[in-house]
């Protein structure tokens, strides 16, 4: 056993040094030094066993190379393959991140209920029996469903050598060890050095890993980020602890586009698949409130119909009124502020401004400006909108509503669930509307002229 020795090791660049300071002397991460061991040629046992793992390449003329061989394989589960891009790629490795209790676990024996053939869940944190229970409810007990409680990455490997599954998770990475890294479970080193070899196990035999991380309350993945780099995909699961809703997203991708949204619900019988977003968004709005705004938004392909909440409250003068944004830009939030005040001269410097994207959604396009201007008005002059209108369009700063893109798929989403008009950029294409029945279009080439057609004054304002 070598001798080890203890260093501060940097979770951002994996540099390491004898002293701990504040900042990294490598890459100038603040207070991104941990403490680690490492023994000397922890590094070159790594690469030795890598390297003898790895087939030696031949060259090919590119057009001789089997495109088809990253085809996804449909994992089964709707909402994950969207994310996907269509299903895990024989041979990568996907991480999957997520705060602890936010349901990893859950989403992956369910992902291996799904998949036919032979397919092992190498449980490091909890034990077989709790595994076996959770199964029992998510009616996962395949016969070729594999359970092994393991913490070693030399027994996990020789498993997957016997049982010769096409689809490994390993729940968690940041339990497993190998012993030849010495160095505490968790670690840097050990984290990196098992990533690493999960993935030359996987390309070597073609087949699926997928590993878990848990996240830090900061939201990075615990352990290095050098982890990201390693493998193909990396997945982040979120959504809040106490409500049912669960929001998947690729951060990183590379067989595909990291736009796509998948929604779940946790229930007593696991995660559900939401293939109606909308719906599901919709389903606690209160009409005729003011404040309130429905626009539609583009997540990744699919449009999706959210609702945008505000609230204006008057403030003592001298006390600089709060602004708070939640699933908004604050930046935005405060640049529309300005404008309104500017071009439709509709002050809100002595209110307090709350700003809300209902249902822990994202709204990080400038579609929705138009949407979140007239709900500011809307709740300052304490008039609802129309209950059927949908708004979209982007505000300039000369107060003037820019185009935004796929208008088509998102007033057809509009009408689908009802929604009968829309204010929509003037420039929008004359025949957009085209096939889609039930909605009327409300043309807007300035913020005045849509806080007329919303009602919310009596006539157009001129601009400055
Ligand atoms: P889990 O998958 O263990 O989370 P993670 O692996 O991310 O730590 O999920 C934990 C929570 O999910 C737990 O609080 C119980 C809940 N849950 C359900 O509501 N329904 C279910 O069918 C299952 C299996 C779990
Ligand atoms: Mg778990």
């Amino acid at each position: 056993m070598a001798k080890l020795r203890l260093v501060h090791r940097c979770t951002e660049c994996a540099a390491s040094f004898p002293k701990w300071s504040g900042k990294c002397l490598a890459c100038g991460a603040w207070n991104s030094l941990v403490e680690d061991v490492e023994g000397p040629e922890e590094s070159l046992v790594t690469l030795a066993a890598g390297l003898a793992l790895v087939p030696p390449g031949t060259a090919t003329p590119i057009a001789d190379v089997n495109s088809h061989e990253s085809d996804p394989v449909s994992t089964g589960l709707g909402e994950l393959d969207r994310v996907l891009g269509g299903g895990l790629v024989p041979g990568s490795v996907t991480l999957l991140g997520g705060e602890p209790g936010i349901g990893k676990s859950t989403l992956l024996l369910q992902l291996l209920a799904h998949t036919t053939g032979a397919t092992l869940y190498v449980t490091a944190e909890e034990s077989a029996q709790q595994v076996r229970l959770r199964a029992d409810r998510l009616g996962a007990l395949r016969s070729d469903l594999w359970l092994l409680p393991e913490m070693s990455l030399p027994n996990i490997i020789s498993s997957i050598d016997t049982i010769a599954p096409s689809l490994v998770v390993i729940d968690s990475i940041q339990t497993v060890v190998d012993p030849e890294l010495g160095s505490a479970p968790g670690s840097v080193v050990q984290v990196r050095g098992c990533a690493h070899r999960l993935v030359q196990e996987a390309k070597r035999r073609n087949i699926s890993i997928v590993i878990v991380g848990h996240v830090t309350k900061e939201g990075g993945l615990a352990g290095p980020r050098v982890l990201e780099h390693v493998v193909d995909t990396v997945l982040s699961f979120e959504g809040e602890r106490h409500h049912a809703l669960r929001l998947l997203r690729a951060v990183k991708h590379r067989f595909g586009p990291t736009n796509e949204l998948g929604l779940f619900e946790m229930t007593e019988q696991g995660l559900m698949g939401i293939p109606d977003a909308s719906q599901l968004f919709l389903t606690d709005r209160r009409t005729g409130v003011p404040g309130s705004v429905v626009v539609p938004t583009i997540e990744g392909q699919r449009p999706v119909l959210v609702e945008l909440q505000t609230l204006t409250n008057q403030v003592n003068s001298g006390v600089p009124a709060r602004r708070s944004a939640q699933g908004i830009d604050q930046g935005r939030l405060s640049m529309l502020l300005a404008v309104l005040e500017r071009r439709a001269r509709i002050s809100l410097v002595s209110q307090e401004v709350y700003a809300s994207v209902v249902g822990g959604v994202k709204l990080g396009e400038p579609a929705a400006d138009l949407g979140l201007c007239l709900a500011l008005v809307s709740a300052i002059s304490n008039t609802p909108l129309p209950a059927d209108l949908v708004v979209m369009g982007e505000v300039g700063l000369a107060g003037e509503v820019r185009q935004v893109g796929h208008l088509g798929r998102r007033l057809t989403e509009a009408a689908r669930l009802g929604f009968a008009q829309a204010i929509v950029p003037a420039s929008a294409p004359k025949d957009i509307a085209k096939g889609i029945a039930g909605i009327t279009l409300k043309r807007a080439s300035t913020l005045n002229e849509a806080l007329a057609l919303a009602g919310l004054v009596g006539h157009p304002r001129q601009d400055d």
